[in-house]
């Protein structure tokens, strides 16, 4: 019965895909303490994603900074990204996008091992630093949706 055959095949796949998920850095789903003592500040947080050196977000993202021009449209708009996902998903989708989807395009902006071909100069550096972490998870957490403009 090859057609049998196939489906049990298929779900044989599925089920080791599953299984090989493994919970990244023993975090299954978020990271829900804060990286840093000091709380984040949301509007430092929306210079980052807007800033083209520091942040980059925008090269693929687009999201409620309306001066901005010419935001990306290779990833969700970051607008709703508060409302689809809690403080600590967000903190370990920055720290590690990996987790969520080991094949992202999305850079780890704080992780320095297991990464592939780091310039010299960057090697041992995290591209944002533990309170930028903050700073950009505590703007993301104010994107309810498209309503409102979220000024600095
Ligand atoms: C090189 C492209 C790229 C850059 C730069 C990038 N991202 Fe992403 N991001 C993605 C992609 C693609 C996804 C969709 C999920 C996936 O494939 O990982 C994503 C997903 C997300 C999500 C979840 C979106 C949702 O609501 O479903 C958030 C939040 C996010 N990124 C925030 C950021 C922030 C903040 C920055 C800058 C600090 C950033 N990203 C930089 C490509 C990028």
């Amino acid at each position: 019965m090859p057609v049998l055959r196939c489906a049990v095949m298929v779900l044989t796949l599925c089920c080791a895909a599953v299984q090989a998920a493994p919970p990244c850095r023993g975090q299954a789903d978020g990271i829900p303490a804060a990286l840093t003592q000091q709380s984040g500040d949301v509007a430092r947080g929306r210079a980052i994603v807007a800033n083209r050196q520091l942040g980059l977000c925008l090269l693929c993202h687009a999201g409620p900074i309306a001066e901005e021009r010419f935001q990306g449209n290779l990833a969700p708009d970051l607008d709703g990204a508060g409302q689809r996902w809690s403080a600590a998903q967000l903190r370990l989708r920055l720290v590690d996008p990996s987790c969520f989807n080991p094949d992202t395009i999305m850079p780890a902006y704080f992780k320095t091992d297991g990464l592939q071909r780091v310039a010299p100069a960057q090697q041992g550096k995290t591209i944002l630093d533990a309170q930028q972490i903050e700073d950009v998870v505590a703007w993301l957490e104010t994107l309810r949706g498209r309503q409102q403009e979220h000024a600095p």
